[in-house]
């Protein structure tokens, strides 16, 4: 028995020994000290044993299993740490490698304008009216008061999709849409793209942005409109800019005038942006004309209304000293990424 025991460890030893991971490991300590192992079975027989030889068998047969326990032991752990270290060896991170860095986008110029100078309204109190840019031929045209045979109508200059139907010219149709079923007060900014057919170079563009300005209600009068565009110029342009009205003529308005602000540059002692001039010429803006009014059912007679209406690229390229509108729309990151 003593032999057998010795075989046992013996052959115990070299399983675990060979095991190369741990159901292999599991396995070899079930088939010798599992109920039914090999071990197991030799303490069964030791019923047959004489007096003098069970205390000695069975503390050989103690020994071999705290034997094969320690080793299964060991080598458990040592297949532990080779996963462990494959694992490590598989998963490792190059720390060296350069960094998947996320270049944060900005907003294009124009979108930081428009962003700007609706907030500047919105402070005075104006809300944000949407149009749509493909719009009907008499909002665009004939409830703005322009007669058939105004020249902007003509299908040289805009892009027609039916004789009703068109791209808008102008932002100045969200008028008619914030005052058509509605009655004063009235106070509204629209900041949008607009279409008109012509040819790509520096100043002109066949898309374009502009910011209307819409304001109704009783006792409204150029004064308002002044201080309003004013208050604007300052905030925007800086403390010191001057404002100016110079007559014009809008079908919409009457009376029209375009407003020029003192250049921010030289003050108005004229300079390149100037041209020499002193001032600059931002935008169109007049007093709702009657007949408009009128159109969407508000009554001239008790209630009048200013209105203003910004081109965004003038005020970019203005701003920031852009000699080409097309670098705009080029998607030059190097260009873009200077705002
Ligand atoms: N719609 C005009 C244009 O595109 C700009 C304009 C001028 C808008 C006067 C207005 C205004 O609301 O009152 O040239």
């Amino acid at each position: 028995m003593k032999k057998q025991l010795e075989e046992i460890l013996a052959k115990a030893l070299s399983e675990v020994d060979t095991a190369a991971d741990e159901p292999t490991l599991k396995a070899a300590q079930v088939a010798y000290l599992g109920k039914k192992g090999a071990l197991t079975a030799i303490l069964r027989g030791m019923g047959g044993l004489t007096p003098e030889e069970r205390p000695v068998i069975g503390a050989l047969a103690n020994e071999v299993r705290e034997k094969i326990e320690a080793a299964v032991g060991a080598k458990l752990s040592d297949i532990k740490a080779k996963e462990l270290e494959a694992r490590l060896a598989k998963e490792r991170v190059d720390i060296t490698l350069p960094a998947n860095s996320k270049k944060p986008g900005r907003l294009h110029p124009l979108s930081q304008v428009e962003k700007e100078l609706s907030d500047i309204f919105v402070g005075m109190g104006f809300t944000i009216a949407e149009g749509p840019e493909v719009e009907l031929a008499y909002n665009n045209f004939d409830a703005l008061n322009a007669p058939a045979d105004h020249p902007s109508r003509d299908f040289q200059d805009t892009f027609y999709i039916s004789p009703e139907v068109l791209l808008r010219t102008q932002t100045s149709p969200v008028q008619i849409r914030a005052m058509q079923g509605k009655q004063p007060p009235i106070r509204i900014i629209s900041p949008g793209r607009v279409y008109r057919c012509d040819e790509v170079d520096g100043t002109h563009s066949p898309m374009f942005h502009q910011l209307e300005g819409l304001v109704v209600g009783k006792d409204i009068s150029l004064a308002d409109l002044k201080g309003t565009l004013e208050q604007f110029a300052k905030i925007y342009f800086g403390e010191e800019t001057r404002t100016r009205l110079r007559p014009h003529n809008f079908p919409f308005t009457e009376p029209s005038a375009e407003v020029d602000v003192s250049c921010f540059v030289c003050g108005g002692k004229g300079c390149r942006l100037c041209k020499g001039e002193g001032w600059i010429e931002i935008l169109g803006a007049g007093m709702v004309h009657p007949h408009v009014l009128e159109n969407c059912g508000i009554d001239p007679e008790i209630y009048s209304g200013f209105a203003f209406g910004v081109g965004l690229e003038r005020v970019v390229m203005i701003k920031y000293g852009i000699d080409d509108m097309r670098h705009l729309y080029e998607n030059d990151l190097r260009f873009l990424s200077q705002f």
